[in-house]
């Protein structure tokens, strides 16, 4: 029945599940929360990514397209606020999705996120191999070329794919070993950790700020957008602005949905709600505050990092601490480095911890089988086998596949999660106007309409073959719905009876 599709799993039933679980304490203030935002946000996005963008996208315009990304991160951070505060307990989108627009909505959100976790994750442990492999050359270390990378990348100067040489990523498969490891284990998740890796990320990043503003060239910023300011296109088909080599979007805009990757993770800081002290007040807090921070030290190192090298002979591998090398300063290419190695290790535990999160939290309502994704191991209690799943994942995808392939694919993934999330708001406030909303968005329907248009601006402005790959995944998402899911969801099994019905869940006709 097609309105089984859109059966919602009743708040009631989340929260008496949870009373199973250890409750967790509500120790974190606003502070700890914003530093959770910005130690799951920086990483291979301001370290890495810009130098693809800056490169082939959009020169020293990428300073604006940092500005641009920011405000559509904060348009959807705004609604994310809402939709996790109405349904307050620990989880995700998924989850949030689940109570409020139904379970094929749910399944969407969660396969979507898959895309941000553990695609994600995969782009993420190729920017520390390529920070770990620029600290080896400037020891005179060389991985052989065979492990350095993977087998084939993309040519920006014609649009088409080259053989690069390569095997795999050895550096990238390894890291995501240990973190896998790390993860099976389980680490008990320390603020205090978190907190100082949290500091020499940022002393890092004002260290790259302070010292590099003394080696600018204003010079370097002439022409200012060398790919103009668009990047705006239609499945392929510029609307604004032209299309480069091979009918890739370049210009400020396209150079935004690239580094749009740098502020994925700070919607984590709402899986965190059950532990914060106010969470009605310093969930938004924290959101909006991580994003403001990154958003400002974004800018400011894209200016110093245009400012410091011509925009075509920046570094696409490790473009911050080889600006550094290429004024002479290997000292401190070798700290930011050592700096950018610890700041995208925390990011990839983030990341593969929330893909096996969301995984659980899908077995535990059957739509992924139980036995497998929702086996918590007997002495390390952490869900193994998903983890393991995710590590096989990630370590595979960061192997082959080539890094701009990998970060396209996450943020058209993690941009479609934003559009159904601003859409939800929209939804629920009509279909719900009275729901309990500890946080409000403001100024809504602006506010929601914004994120939508701003989120989609920055698909379109992807290569589109992105969508081609967006689409197959939803579609293989969609079969294992209707083959496996449907039937084994939570609430099929309360409509057949299997599982206590509450009050207000919708019963078999
Ligand atoms: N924002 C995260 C990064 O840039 C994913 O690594």
């Amino acid at each position: 029945m097609i309105s089984d599709l859109f059966a919602k799993k009743p708040l009631a039933m989340m929260l008496e599940e949870m009373k199973g679980e250890n409750r967790l304490r509500r120790v974190l203030g606003p502070v700890m929360l914003t530093s959770l935002g910005v130690g799951a946000v920086i990483g291979t996005g301001i370290f890495v990514l810009t130098g693809v963008a800056a490169h082939d996208r959009a020169g020293p315009a990428l300073i604006l397209s940092f500005a641009v990304s920011g405000m559509a991160c904060v348009f959807a951070a705004l609604c994310y606020a809402e939709f996790a505060s109405m349904a307050p307990v620990a989880g995700s989108a998924y989850t949030y999705a689940y109570a409020t627009l139904g379970e094929l909505f749910a399944w969407i959100i969660g396969w979507d996120l898959v895309l941000e976790y553990a695609v994600g994750a995969s782009t993420v442990a190729h920017g520390w191999s390529a920070h770990f492999q620029d600290l080896l050359k400037t020891l005179g270390i060389y991985i052989p070329l065979a492990f350095s990378g993977a087998p084939f990348d993309f040519n920006p100067s014609n649009g088409s794919f080259l053989v690069t040489g390569t095997f795999f990523d050895l550096p990238a498969i390894i890291i995501t070993a240990i973190i896998t490891v790390i993860l099976v284990i389980g680490i008990k998740e320390s603020a205090t950790i978190n907190a100082t890796i949290v500091i020499i990320k940022v002393a890092i990043v004002l260290f790259v700020i302070i010292l590099g503003i003394q080696y600018i060239n204003p010079e370097n910023w002439k022409p200012f957008a060398p790919f103009g300011y668009s990047g705006l296109s239609f499945f392929g088909h510029p609307i604004l602005g032209s299309a480069g080599p091979g009918g890739i979007p370049v210009g400020m805009l396209a150079g935004a949905a690239i580094i749009f990757f740098a502020y994925i993770g700070f919607d984590s800081i709402s899986t965190h709600a059950e532990e914060a002290r106010r969470p009605k007040r310093d969930v938004p807090i924290g959101i909006i505050a991580s994003l403001i921070i990154c958003t400002v030290l974004y800018i400011a190192v894209s200016a110093i990092l245009t400012g410091m090298v011509p925009y075509d002979k920046i570094d696409i591998n490790a473009p911050v601490s080889n600006a550094f090398g290429q004024v002479g300063l290997t000292w401190a290419q070798r700290l930011i480095d050592v700096g950018a190695i610890a700041g995208i290790t925390s990011v990839l535990l983030v990341m593969m911890l929330s893909q096996a999160r969301v995984l659980l939290a899908m077995a535990r309502d059957g739509m992924v089988p139980i036995g497998f994704f929702g086996d918590v191991h007997p002495k390390f209690r952490t869900p193994w086998k998903s983890t393991i799943l995710t590590g096989l994942f990630v370590g595979t995808m960061a192997a082959f596949l080539p890094l701009r392939v990998l970060a396209d694919m996450t943020n058209i993934g993690t941009l479609l999660a934003f559009v159904i999330v601003c859409t939800a708001v929209l939804i629920m406030r009509k279909t719900h106007p009275n729901a309990e909303r500890p946080f409000r968005a403001p100024l809504v329907p602006l506010i929601p309409i914004l994120g939508i248009l701003t989120c989609l601006m920055l698909m379109f402005s992807l290569q589109v073959e992105n969508w081609w790959r967006l689409i197959i995944w939803l579609l293989i998402g969609f079969v294992i719905y209707f083959s496996y899911s449907r039937k084994h969801s939570i609430m099929a099994r309360v409509r057949r009876g299997e599982v206590q019905a509450f009050p207000d869940v919708p019963q078999a006709k």
